[in-house]
């Protein structure tokens, strides 16, 4: 007869483990398996999926004068992180030229934060901003939707302002940012804008976002030899 399988053999995938007692009924226990399951469910909740696993700093090559700076900003945020994540400047921003690795940096610091069960929410931008505006009419949703990038520990918003932009996506663009910057929560912030176009779009959300990630700026100029896919 084929054995069952269970993916833990420990508790047969019951979560607990009874540990018989001598007097009494057996102590039930809670299965390490259940860790393995709760950290898992915390990266789905992040957003982080799985193909962008590989964006880890080790995977990140140094091949000319903007990925070493680059590199060494993002490097600077990891190690700073604990110091500076109250303090006013708590956030860092990656932006200029398509292809630099903006989202690579990104995604390996908000990897690092997750395995350091830091709580991380992932935020493509157009895809978070066009879900947003579908569902303007569900309150639930949007409430729930805008507090999740509101109150998470670290929030990465990738490719912020892609796209067509309008008031309403600055104006929800701003409930995120505004809260977070009034409650000293950081941000982690790709664009391909530089950050005088970031500053044109809109003073309030542009200057937030500068005075968060001041001590950790990168602006890669707009230039194919920065672009890693044509290296
Ligand atoms: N310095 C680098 N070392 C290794 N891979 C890189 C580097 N820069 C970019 N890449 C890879 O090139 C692709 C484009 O990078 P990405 O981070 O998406 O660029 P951006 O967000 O700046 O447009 C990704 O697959 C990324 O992993
Ligand atoms: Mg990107
Ligand atoms: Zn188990």
């Amino acid at each position: 007869m084929k054995k069952p399988s269970y993916k833990c053999s420990k508790c047969c995938d019951t979560g607990w483990i009874l540990i018989p007692q001598e007097k009494s009924q057996p102590l039930a226990v809670g299965c390490e398996c259940r860790d393995v399951e709760k950290v898992k469910n915390e990266w789905k909740y992040s957003g982080i999926n799985v193909e962008m696993t590989t964006h880890t700093f080790s995977n990140f090559q140094v091949w000319n004068e903007a990925s070493q700076r680059a590199k060494d900003t993002a490097t600077a945020y990891y190690t700073d992180f604990s110091e500076v994540r109250k303090e006013r400047r708590n956030s860092i921003l990656l932006c200029g030229q398509v292809g630099s690795g903006k989202t690579h940096l990104s995604v390996a610091l908000g990897l690092n934060f997750l395995k350091q069960k830091i709580k991380v929410v992932y935020m493509p931008y157009r895809d978070a901003i066009t879900k947003i505006k579908q569902n303007m009419l569900d309150h639930e949703y949007y409430t729930r939707t805008i507090s999740k990038y509101q109150l998470c520990e670290v929030l990465l918003i990738d490719d912020l302002f892609k796209g067509k932009i309008n008031e309403s996506d600055i104006n929800i663009v701003f409930e995120i940012i505004n809260y977070r910057y009034l409650n000293f929560l950081p941000i982690i912030v790709s664009s391909e804008f530089s950050i005088e176009r970031l500053l044109n779009f809109d003073e309030a959300v542009g200057s937030r976002i500068y005075e968060m990630s001041k001590d950790y700026v990168v602006e890669i100029e707009k230039d194919m030899r920065n672009n890693y896919r044509l290296k």
